[in-house]
C-alpha cells in the first residue's frame, strides 16, 4: 500500500475558529476525516501530521526518507511566504512534494502571492478549500503508479 505523509503547518490547528470565510468552517479535525476516507477509498495510507514549529515540520521531511514514505503532500501555511529551511528540505529529499493551500494564495494580499516553496515541488494546488488536499491525493495516486 502507498504511504503519503500530509504536513499542515501552522495555524491550520485552529481552522474553524480562524477566518471562515477565507478558510472555511470546517475544523482541521473534519478536514482530517474527510482525507482519510478518501485515502481509504483509494486504498492509500495516510499519515498525517500538523506542527506550528518550523523546526519540527523540517524533521518531519527528513524522516520521511527512512520511513518508507511514497509522496508528501504539505500545507506550509504562512511558511510557504518566508521559509527557505523548509524550501531546503523539500529539495534535499527526492520523494514527490505537493504543495496545497485552501485559498488562492494568488488572489490575497501581494505577501502570500509569492511561494518559496512551490519551486522545489513537484507541483502546487491553491484555491480549492479542503478539496486542494484530495486533488493532491488524486496527483500523487497518479504519479506514483505510473
Ligand atoms: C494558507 C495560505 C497562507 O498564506 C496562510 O498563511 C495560511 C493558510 C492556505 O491554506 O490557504 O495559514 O496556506
Amino acid at each position: 500500500m502507498m504511504n503519503i505523509l500530509i504536513i499542515h503547518g501552522p495555524n491550520l490547528d485552529i481552522l474553524g475558529k480562524r477566518d471562515k470565510n477565507i478558510y472555511g468552517k470546517l475544523n482541521l479535525e473534519e478536514i482530517n476525516y474527510i482525507i482519510e476516507n478518501k485515502a481509504k477509498e483509494e486504498n492509500i495510507n495516510v499519515i498525517i501530521f500538523q506542527s506550528n514549529f518550523e523546526g519540527e515540520i523540517i524533521e518531519k521531511i527528513h524522516d520521511a526518507m527512512d520511513n518508507n514514505i511514497d509522496g508528501i503532500i504539505i500545507n506550509p501555511a504562512a511558511f510557504t511566504h518566508y521559509s527557505i529551511a523548509i524550501r531546503d528540505a523539500i529539495e534535499a529529499i527526492t520523494i514527490p512534494v505537493i504543495e496545497v493551500h485552501l485559498s488562492n494564495i494568488y488572489s490575497r494580499e501581494t505577501f502570500r502571492n509569492k511561494s518559496v516553496i512551490a519551486p522545489v515541488c513537484t507541483g502546487q494546488i491553491t484555491g480549492f478549500g479542503h478539496n486542494s488536499y484530495l486533488l493532491a491525493l488524486n496527483m500523487l495516486k497518479l504519479m506514483i503508479n505510473s
